[in-house]
C-alpha cells in the first residue's frame, strides 16, 4: 500500500474513533466546537502511532485510541495557537477558527476539553495493561506540558517580543518543544503498546519533528493558502523566530533535507518494515499543506 493510501486510511480510523468518543457527549456548543476543531488535518501524528504499532505487529484496533488521543491533543494545541492572545488566526484547516465561529470562551473550553479527551482515550483498555496505559499517559503529559509543547509555545511567544533574533540552538529548542515533542510521543507510542523499545522511533521522530516544523515555516513564506487551509505570510509579520528567519529559505530547505536523511538513518534496524515511515519523512518536507 502506498504511503498516501496509508495516511488516508489511518486518518479515517482516527476520525471514527474521535467521533465515537464524542457521540454520547452533552449536546451543547463546546461539544460542537470540539467536533469542528477535529475536522480535517493530515493526521500525520495519528499515522505515526498506527504505523509504529504495525511495525511491532500490533493491529490497528489495539492502537487506534492512542492515535485518536494524539490527534485530540494536537487539535487542542491548534485551537489555542489560533487564539487572539497567541497567533490571532482566523483560518484553520480551510475553515474559520473556533473562536471566530463561536467565541473565545468556547474556543478555550473546547481546547481544554480536547486535551482531557486525549487522556481519557489513553485509558482505553484496548491499548493494553494498566502499566502500558500509565506509560502512555505519562508520555503524553510530558510531551504536551511545560517540558514539551507548552514550553515550545511559550518560547515562541517570548521570542516575538524579545527584540533580538534567536541563535540556531535556541530555535532548535523552541521547535523541538512546540512541534517535536508531540511527534516524538506519536512515533514512540506503538512500541510502548507492543512492549518494545521506543528509542529508535524516538530518534527518528526527533529529526522528523524538526524537519516538519522547518517545512511549516517554509510554507508560511512560499505556500498557497488554498492548500494549507490557514493564513500564510504571518511569521515574518509577527516577528516569529523560525529557521527561515535565521537561515533564509535555501539553507532552511537544506537543513530539512539533512534532517530527513537523519530520520531515515534511525530506522535502519527495521529494514523493509520501515518503508512507510521513510515515505512519511520524505512527505514531511515535500508537502504543500
Ligand atoms: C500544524 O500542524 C501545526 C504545527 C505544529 C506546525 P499540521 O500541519 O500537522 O496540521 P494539521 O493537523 O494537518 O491541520
Ligand atoms: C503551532 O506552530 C504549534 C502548535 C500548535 C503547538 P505554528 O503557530 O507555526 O502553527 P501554524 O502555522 O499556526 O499551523
Ligand atoms: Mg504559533
Ligand atoms: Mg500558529
Ligand atoms: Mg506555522
Amino acid at each position: 500500500m502506498t504511503f498516501q493510501k496509508r495516511l488516508a486510511g489511518d486518518a479515517a480510523l482516527c476520525e471514527a474513533r474521535l467521533l465515537a468518543a464524542l457521540a454520547t457527549r452533552a449536546d451543547q456548543p463546546v461539544t460542537d466546537a470540539m467536533r469542528y476543531a477535529l475536522r480535517g488535518g493530515k493526521r500525520l501524528r495519528g499515522f505515526l502511532v498506527l504505523e509504529g504499532a504495525r511495525i511491532h505487529g500490533v493491529a490497528e484496533a489495539h492502537a487506534v485510541s492512542a492515535a485518536a488521543a494524539i490527534e485530540a491533543l494536537h487539535a487542542y494545541s491548534l485551537v489555542h495557537d489560533d487564539l487572539p492572545c497567541m497567533d490571532d488566526d482566523d483560518l484553520r484547516r480551510g475553515q474559520p477558527t473556533v473562536h471566530r465561529t463561536w467565541d473565545e470562551a468556547t474556543a478555550v473550553l473546547a481546547g481544554d476539553a480536547l486535551q482531557t479527551l486525549a487522556f481519557e482515550l489513553l485509558c482505553d483498555p484496548a491499548l493494553g495493561s494498566a502499566e502500558v496505559r500509565m506509560t502512555l499517559v505519562a508520555g503524553l503529559a510530558a510531551a504536551s506540558g511545560i517540558d514539551g509543547m507548552v514550553l515550545g509555545q511559550a518560547l515562541d511567544i517570548a521570542a516575538e517580543t524579545a527584540g533580538r533574533s534567536l541563535t540556531l540552538e535556541e530555535i532548535t529548542t523552541l521547535q523541538a518543544g512546540k512541534t517535536g515533542a508531540l511527534i516524538g510521543f506519536a512515533a514512540g507510542a506503538g512500541a510502548v503498546i507492543a512492549g518494545a523499545d521506543p528509542a529508535p522511533l524516538r530518534r527518528y521522530a526527533a529529526a522528523l519533528g524538526l524537519a516538519f516544523q522547518i517545512a511549516d515555516d517554509i510554507l508560511d513564506v512560499t505556500g498557497d493558502e488554498a492548500k494549507t487551509g490557514k493564513r500564510l505570510h504571518k511569521d515574518a509579520e509577527a516577528g516569529k523566530a523560525t529557521f527561515v528567519s535565521l537561515l533564509g529559505l535555501d539553507r532552511a530547505r537544506a537543513r530539512a533535507a539533512e534532517l530527513v536523511r537523519e530520520a531515515e538513518a534511525a530506522l535502519a534496524g527495521y529494514g523493509n518494515g520501515a518503508v512507510n515511515l521513510i515515505a512519511a519523512a520524505r512527505f514531511v518536507i515535500a508537502r504543500d499543506s
